[in-house]
């Protein structure tokens, strides 16, 4: 009987599927609609760029590939009880989520995981920057602008809008200062961001139209370095007698040590922390990661003949420098631009083989 019941809701289901399918209405819902990949498929879609990060890339996986399988399976029934009307059926929607905190050093793939996740789902991604929040201190205003941002980013789409992502960067950066006068306006912006965050609806005019976004089920995830929240979860750790990596042990009571609202770090269930990237993660970057940007430079020269190819004691060269420079992956970039910046300029057009880098050109080049 209950199986009956399921078939027929089943294939009701199916049928409005086909539906949309034959009426062409939005390829991105569909997509969004038939989810599911496991935490495990979605993690080993994200290694092929992200590297290091183990264990924050399973949590995020785990809480990413959930999230869309929950929301596609709701979205799917309340479809079926509201004959295929697709606005109606994400208003009667109801499930919860699970947004995202991620503490780490600057350039350590931070923005960039929560960017990837959003490509390998198919949704769409803002990044906010929450320093600006600060300055404009009128956080209802900021609200709008995020829709608009997210409306965009869905072709102007508001249903994929409303199930995409949005990345709050510098989230730390409104922590209000405890102790100090300094800031005072950080509470504030923490607490206008709440209603963002656990969802609010707006509507506003875009030409003729008017559109209605809802943030009810935009996944958002927060990102910040948190300079030495370590130590503040540590001297806790201390004082209640508890060993372990504090990485294991961060609470949001820590959090609200550091100057966040308790309100909105319990928006955030899901803590992640990410490492400095290690000399090998650096060499890695530039050998594996599926956006190297090594591998762009490589198939830039192909094209004018030229085989680039660099030892491996090149690379672990470039990465030292890198880590040395203290700002992640993100030193990678400028270095490796200069060690090649003289050869690009001088080789294409008058020069085609291999063009093999090792350590001693890498010195050369960076003195
Ligand atoms: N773990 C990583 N694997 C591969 N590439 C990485 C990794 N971390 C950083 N990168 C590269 O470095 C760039 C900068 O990283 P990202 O923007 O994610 O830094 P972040 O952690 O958000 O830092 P910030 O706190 O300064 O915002 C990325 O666009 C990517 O190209
Ligand atoms: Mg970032």
């Amino acid at each position: 009987m209950t199986n009956g019941l399921y078939e027929h809701r089943r294939r009701r289901i199916q049928e409005k599927l086909e539906e949309f399918r034959e009426q062409k209405l939005g390829g991105t819902i569909q997509h969004i609609l038939e989810f599911n990949k496991t935490p495990a498929e979605l993690k080993a879609e994200i290694d092929k760029f992200v590297i290091g990060q183990e264990r924050g890339k399973k949590i995020m996986a785990t809480a990413i590939a959930f999230h869309y399988r929950r929301l596609a399976h709701a979205f799917k029934l309340a479809l079926s009880q509201s004959k295929g009307n697709l606005e109606q059926a994400l208003k009667a929607t109801r499930t919860p989520k699970a947004n995202i905190l991620i503490i780490g050093p600057t350039g350590v793939g931070k923005t960039y995981t929560a960017e990837t996740f959003s490509q390998q789902v198919g949704v769409p991604f803002v990044v906010e920057d929450m320093t600006k929040f600060s300055e404009v201190g009128y956080v209802g205003q900021n609200v709008t602008d995020i829709l608009v941002d997210l409306l965009v980013s869905g072709g102007g789409n508001p249903l994929v809008s409303q199930l995409g992502m949005v990345y709050l960067d510098e989230i730390d950066k409104i922590a209000a200062e405890a102790v100090t006068t300094r800031d005072v306006s950080g509470k504030g912006v923490q607490k206008g961001l709440l209603r963002l965050v656990e969802g609010v609806e707006n509507t506003f005019e875009v030409g003729q139209e008017r559109i209605t976004i809802s943030t009810k089920h935009v996944l958002f995830i927060a990102g910040g370095v948190f300079e030495d929240i370590q130590n503040i979860v540590k001297r806790r750790m201390a004082k209640h007698n508890l060993s372990g990596e504090w990485q294991n042990f961060l609470m949001n009571e820590d959090l609200v040590s550091f100057g966040m609202e308790r309100q909105l770090m319990a928006r955030f269930p899901v803590k992640v922390v990410y490492d400095s990237l290690t000399i090998e993660d650096l060499k890695d970057v530039l050998a594996r990661s599926a956006d190297s940007p090594l591998l762009a430079y490589i198939n830039d020269l192909k094209a004018w003949g030229i085989e680039l190819e660099f030892a491996d004691d090149a690379l672990r060269m470039i990465a030292e420098r890198a880590k040395q420079e203290g700002t992640g992956a993100r030193g990678l970039i400028s270095i490796l631009h200069r060690v090649l910046l003289e050869d690009m300029y001088r080789l294409p057009g008058t020069f085609v083989g291999k063009l093999e880098v090792d350590r001693h050109y890498v010195q050369e080049r960076l003195g």
